[in-house]
């Protein structure tokens, strides 16, 4: 039997006192590898002057890390560049943000060939690998040039969009349909799975039994694999931590306000923006609420070298500073806005004494903050989840309000019905919501997926009756 080789272009390679840092994936990945041992592979977080890559090694519990470092070159074309102002606007439905060249595409797949290159000397013929993210769609194309018939499986943490969409991806035909060198491809929601399914059958002209592709002789299995969060750690978690000194502080510091807690990473996928607009709506349609609420939106700086971060940085800031000086007095001031990183349990403890979590990206693929926040709340008085419908999230968690974060006057009056919401209504929706999220937890989810590469037809004898098709040749 061989061992588990999971690759993502970030990683949490444990370091003593390291800092929080935002990312659903470092966080699913983190949770899922708890009770189980392998490799973990990736970008270092470092990058180099010179462009000679150099792979560390750390043995951590029954994880090794191995990890290499970009060059400055290789940071700015595959990071910077196409996975990020490419792969991830298009992904996220904003093909108006994607800037493309030729030369960072080069970029994205030199360091995928990177990669591969360095796994090849690692990977035993029985190793089974799983590959994350939009960072490595080529990787598996990678290996197969090298020889390798190891089960590959490949998870998308961000959403697919339509064939409509991702065909106005420049070079969608060299890129997309190599996922089929991939044993096992899967999403976080159905409809991810068969926009991709769409994708396949329109541009490839490939079909499908029940979301198996037969491509040149081997099996390419789709499927929906919801990413989950630790839920009883985190319940159990921000039942201690509601009594930190920090958070009881920020309690005190509320004067007995409700709280309104938004936690992001600062990207405009999330929808920062839209929902400061719909606070401020809400604030002037239900004044009523003025001076007795406080909205925390935690938004952590994000990939701050590409200028449409730059840009919504400006634009959020300056929108919180003029709702408060349009709304705020004295001794109130509606917005509170912090770009710091919390750990986990500062964040846990937050999320139990929020009153609201708002949580309304414009387009995400699974949203972990939403499921955090279910996790924290207090049972027997718990806080209400407003959800946007185009969080991923939103296919688990029902019983939320779930919103059109483009529709201002829907959040608004959901913020007001959160508020004033009886008790037991917000009971029974919780009990709905954590009862889904205690089903389907990290654990649940890396065993469904691992159980589904496992028994995926091998690569080994479906190579011996076929050659590779054109696509993603
Ligand atoms: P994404 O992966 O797009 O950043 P998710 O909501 O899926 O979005 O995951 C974000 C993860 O990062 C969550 O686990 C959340 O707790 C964490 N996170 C978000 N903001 C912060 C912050 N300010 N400090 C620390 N962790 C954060
Ligand atoms: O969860 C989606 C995701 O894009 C991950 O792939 C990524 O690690 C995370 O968000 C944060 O982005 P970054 O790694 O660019 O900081």
């Amino acid at each position: 039997m061989g061992q588990l080789v999971v690759v993502s272009n970030r990683i949490a390679i444990p370091e003593k006192n390291s800092k929080a840092r935002a990312g659903g994936l470092e966080v699913a990945v983190k949770a899922s590898l708890k009770h189980k041992s392998g490799i973990w592979f990736g970008w270092s977080g470092k990058i180099t002057a010179h462009s000679k890559i150099a792979t560390q090694r750390v043995v951590h519990d029954k994880i090794t890390y191995i990890t290499l470092d970009l060059s400055k070159e290789d940071h700015q074309e595959y990071y910077n560049g196409f996975t990020n102002r490419v792969l991830w606007p298009i992904l996220h439905y904003r093909i108006d943000l994607a800037e493309f060249s030729r030369r960072d595409l080069s970029g994205y797949l030199r360091v995928n060939d990177h990669f591969a290159r360095e796994l090849h000397a690692l990977l035993g013929p029985d190793d089974i690998v799983w590959v994350h993210d939009y960072h490595l769609i080529p990787l598996a194309k990678a290996l197969r040039e090298r020889g390798h018939k190891n089960r590959i499986g490949f998870f998308l943490h961000i959403p697919c969009p339509p064939p409509e969409i991702l065909t106005a991806l420049p070079n969608h035909e060299r890129l997309i349909p190599s996922l089929c060198e991939y044993d096992l491809v899967g999403f976080q929601t159905g409809d991810d799975a068969f926009n991709f399914s769409r994708y396949l059958t329109r541009e490839c002209g490939l079909h499908s039994r029940d979301f198996n592709f037969v491509v040149a002789g081997r099996t390419v299995r789709i499927d929906a694999f919801p990413v989950g969060i630790e839920t009883a750690a985190f319940a159990d978690l921000a039942r201690r931590s509601v009594r930190l000194p920090f958070v009881q502080g920020v309690i005190a510091s509320l004067g007995g306000r409700a709280l309104i807690i938004g936690v992001d990473r600062l990207d405009y996928s999330k929808g920062i923006a839209h929902r400061l607009s719909a606070f401020e709506l809400f604030l002037r349609t239900q004044a009523d609420w003025q001076g007795k609420v406080t909205y925390l939106q935690i938004a952590t700086k994000s990939r701050t070298e590409i200028p449409e971060y730059a840009t919504i940085e400006q634009e959020i800031g300056s929108a919180a500073g003029r709702i408060n000086g349009a709304y705020g007095e004295a001794d109130w001031t509606p917005i509170r806005y912090v770009n710091r990183a919390y750990s986990h349990s500062t964040l846990a403890g937050l999320y139990r004494a929020a009153r609201v979590g708002l949580v309304t990206p414009l387009r995400d693929g699974m949203n972990l903050v939403a499921k955090e926040y279910i996790a924290s709340q207090n049972p027997n008085d718990p806080g209400v989840l407003i959800l946007s419908r185009f969080a991923g999230a939103a296919h688990e968690c029902k019983a939320a309000l779930l919103v059109n974060p483009y529709d201002p006057d829907s959040v608004a009056a959901a913020i007001g019905q959160a508020l004033s919401m009886p008790l037991a209504e917000r009971r029974d929706r919780h009990e709905s919501l954590f009862g889904v999220l205690s089903h389907n937890d990290i654990q649940h989810w890396a065993d469904r997926f691992l159980t589904a590469l496992e028994q995926a037809p091998t690569a080994l004898s479906q190579f011996e009756q076929m050659q590779m098709p054109s696509v993603g040749s």
